[in-house]
């Protein structure tokens, strides 16, 4: 019989959920759907934990019942339940596994828990077939990491960044450019209509021979530019769908910005690269996988690469389920699947989770 996997997915801020049908090929996502905080947190101009918990509150329960109706799949009659447990914000994340362990007590039903970073390259499966071993790109708001993935338990860290994270770097320079939150997004689309070449942004760490990467010095370097050309930068930005010429100077600094981050990862995936098997597969995931130069540029660059499908590259519960699926072995007895430790951390006895 094939098995029917709940995800649940509340580690930042997007509340996921999504069930997910396992087949011969590849699992099908009966449901999915997500309540993004994005609009709520732009008032904040980022992720505030408390407030980004007490949105997933609100809004879990209503997205299970929306999801459990849209599949056509009464809560009793799924096999188990992925939650996302490490790593995240601890009262988003509890907010999420809570809502796993109850439905797991009522019903019944086992937990299985979820490494969220290892999920959003294992989205791949969702759409393509790669094989083991591949060279695993996570780039998120959180993180941007290479990753050695030699089997479903297997990730081994082959370097990442040494600060902040590639989308941090979307959004905090798109902050400071004043195009809100979060930027990444936004600074895609205005790249689109941009000259990539007009300004020099710095691509940090390129003769270092190791896949370490930072992405500090490029933020700075926004706001240092934005001291030197002052009177671009007097009136707020409109959000804009639609290209509008007269703020040409605007979408080339944003495409050159983008391409500052963008060549930083592509540098350095060739020098990971040159620590994993000649003709590996590469897998990019994670919410800055979705952008458009990033995705164009390694696709020419490498015929071997495979990007995770934009709907499941920000998070997802798609990808939660999906991983759950593929460690089904690593479920919790129930009820032994409701403990956690003082760090709020979900521990299970042989657990091959982090
Ligand atoms: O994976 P994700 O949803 O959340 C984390 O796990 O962090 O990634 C969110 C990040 C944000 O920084 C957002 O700006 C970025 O992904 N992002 C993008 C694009 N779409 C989302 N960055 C660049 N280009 C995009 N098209
Ligand atoms: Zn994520």
């Amino acid at each position: 019989m094939s098995k029917l996997i709940l995800g649940i997915e509340t580690s930042c801020d997007d509340t996921s959920v999504s069930i997910l049908k396992e087949t011969a090929e590849r699992p099908e996502v009966l449901f999915h759907n997500k309540f993004s905080q994005e609009l709520i947190l732009r008032k904040w101009g980022g992720v505030v934990p408390e407030i980004a918990a007490r949105n997933h509150l609100a809004k879990i329960t209503p997205l299970l019942d929306e999801c459990f109706e849209k599949a056509n799949v009464k809560p009793e009659e799924i096999d188990g339940i992925g939650v996302t447990t490490i790593p995240g914000l601890l009262g988003p994340l509890l907010t999420g596994l809570n809502a796993a362990k109850t439905i797991s007590l009522i019903h019944q039903k086992p937990i299985i828990p979820v490494n969220h970073l290892y999920a959003h390259l294992e989205a791949i499966h969702l759409t393509e077939d790669v094989s083991y071993p591949y060279l695993g790109l996570l780039v998120s708001g959180g993180h941007s990491i290479f990753f050695l993935v030699e089997d479903k338990h297997t990730f081994k860290v082959l370097g990442g960044t040494i600060d902040d994270a590639a989308g941090e770097a979307f959004d905090k320079g798109g902050k400071a450019l004043g195009l809100g939150y979060p930027a990444g997004v936004i600074i895609d689309r205005y790249s689109q209509w941009g000259d990539k070449d007009r300004f020099k942004f710095p691509v940090a760490m390129k003769s270092d021979p190791t896949p370490k990467m930072s992405f500090s010095g490029i933020k700075t370097a926004v706001r240092q530019f934005m001291e030197k050309h002052p009177d671009e930068f007097k009136e707020p930005f409109p959000i804009m769908s639609e290209r509008d010429s007269k703020y040409q100077f605007l979408y080339d600094v944003c495409a050159s910005y983008q391409k500052g981050i963008v060549d930083t990862l592509t540098n350095k995936l060739d020098k990971a690269l040159t620590l994993a098997p000649k003709k590996i597969p590469i897998v990019v995931g994670g919410g800055v996988a979705c952008n458009s130069y990033l995705r164009s540029e390694i696709k020419s660059k490498h015929k071997n690469s495979y990007f995770v499908k934009p709907e499941f590259c920000t998070d997802n519960g798609a990808m939660i389920a999906n991983y759950a699926l593929r460690n089904f072995d690593n479920a919790t007895s129930f009820p032994d699947c409701l403990e956690l430790d003082a760090r709020g951390r979900f521990i299970q006895k042989g657990s091959k989770n982090g």
